[in-house]
């Protein structure tokens, strides 16, 4: 697709990064059904300052934007230590040297031991810094640890009011339009990103959120997908993935020979039957993408799992370390099963689950297909989740 490299967000604010359009997985782990980018914004002042980097792949196409501007910059600021906003500062200070990578003590130490800056590159800030570019134009900084590494930062241009916010907001979206059209197709993706990256951290965000409310930002220029020109319907979005998980139950199952579907099935009708909302999926069919979402507004999960040689299946075990990982505000947590001989599948899910700590319903495991007095107890089960779900 041919995209118009350099784009304008202000008079003397420019977008310098690049589209992602091929990749197809971010972290090994979640399906970019729309690529992503790697952000970059150049900022002219009498002073000129690069925000953030690119990918280290992307590194040429990167500075063959930075040199058509014709500018040198003076500073290139680094909200993030990861290597796809990071990757190209080695190339960027061989070809601007006198250029000072400007950002925080813990960034620093991160972005020495990744990419073995000099030391005598930096200018460190601290919270509440800034940065005069002469002008008119002064960058703030704001330090936001653990949205989502240690060392997370958000830059602010005053007068425009631009929020420079790196992974935070951001959304896995390749585009040739700067600003976002689609504010639904944006929130499905923003929300994507929020469940692998920020959800893990989600009472940081909340903070990170309320800082960037005071800010009262115009524009939010995020490091993966669109500029936000109405940032309101992201930061509501953030308000409510970071909020009280209010939404359904999810039932999550995988089944060899249809027992488990059975309960799956009875649990389900039991709750619907309560006025219970339900969302339930096969984890054969589902990716990790899709779960993880899910889990965002999630109340109460129930993981469903066959016996395979006396353990669990290998793909509730996945949903289990996955659920672990992105560490949802989940309240409550329900395990079922079948067996038929050996049955550990239910204690070896449960010590799958470490980092959170929902309320966990009695195991619920049944030998073989569901007689009609499993399938009472079932029903019972699936009763009690009821209640707590009302
Ligand atoms: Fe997009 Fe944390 O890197």
């Amino acid at each position: 697709m041919q995209v118009m490299k350099i784009r304008k967000v202000t008079e003397n604010v420019f977008a310098v990064g690049v589209q992602d359009w091929r990749r197809k997985l971010f972290d090994a782990l979640v399906p970019l059904p729309h690529g992503t980018s790697y952000n970059s914004y150049l900022v002219t002042g009498e002073k000129v300052a690069v925000i953030d980097s690119v990918d280290p792949l992307f590194t040429d196409e990167w500075l063959k934007n930075l040199q058509e501007l014709k500018v040198a910059p003076d500073y290139i600021i680094v909200n993030h230590a990861e290597q796809d906003h990071s990757g190209g500062l080695p190339e960027f200070i061989r070809a601007y040297p006198d250029a000072k990578i400007v950002t925080n003590a813990r960034c620093r130490d991160l972005l020495i031991s990744l990419l073995h800056l000099p030391s005598d590159k930096f200018l460190i800030i601290e919270d509440k810094s800034v940065l005069d570019l002469g002008g008119g134009y002064v960058l703030e900084f704001h330090l936001t640890p653990w949205v989502h590494w240690p060392e997370t930062m958000f830059s602010f241009l005053q007068p425009e009011k631009i929020l420079f916010s790196c992974d935070f907001l951001g959304a896995h979206y390749a585009s040739a339009d700067l600003f976002v059209q689609d504010e639904q197709l944006i929130y499905n993706t923003a929300k994507l990103y929020y469940s692998e990256v920020m959800m893990p951290y989600s009472a940081q965000a909340r903070k990170a959120l309320e800082i960037a409310r005071q800010l009262m930002p115009l524009f939010i220029a995020p490091s993966h997908g669109q500029v936000y020109n109405h940032p309101e319907f992201i930061l509501q979005a953030y308000d409510d993935w970071t909020g009280e998980n209010t939404g359904d139950v999810l039932i999550l199952y995988v089944t060899m020979h249809d027992s488990v579907k059975k309960m799956a099935a009875l649990i389900q009708h039991e709750l619907e039957a309560q006025k219970v909302k339900v969302k339930v999926q096969d984890l054969t069919e589902t990716d990790s993408g899709e779960i993880a979402m899910e889990l965002v507004d999630a109340r109460t999960v129930l993981l469903g799992t066959p016996t395979v040689l006396s353990g669990a299946h290998p793909a509730a075990a996945y949903a289990a370390i996955l659920l672990n990982a992105v560490r949802p505000k989940i309240k409550y947590l329900g395990l079922f099963g079948s067996f038929i001989w050996g049955g550990k599948a239910l204690d070896q899910l449960a010590s799958l689950v470490t980092t959170i700590k929902p309320e966990i319903f009695p195991p619920l495991m049944i030998k073989g297909l569901p007689l009609p007095e499993d399938e009472i107890k079932i029903i019972e089960w699936a009763k009690e989740v009821a209640l707590k779900n009302k």
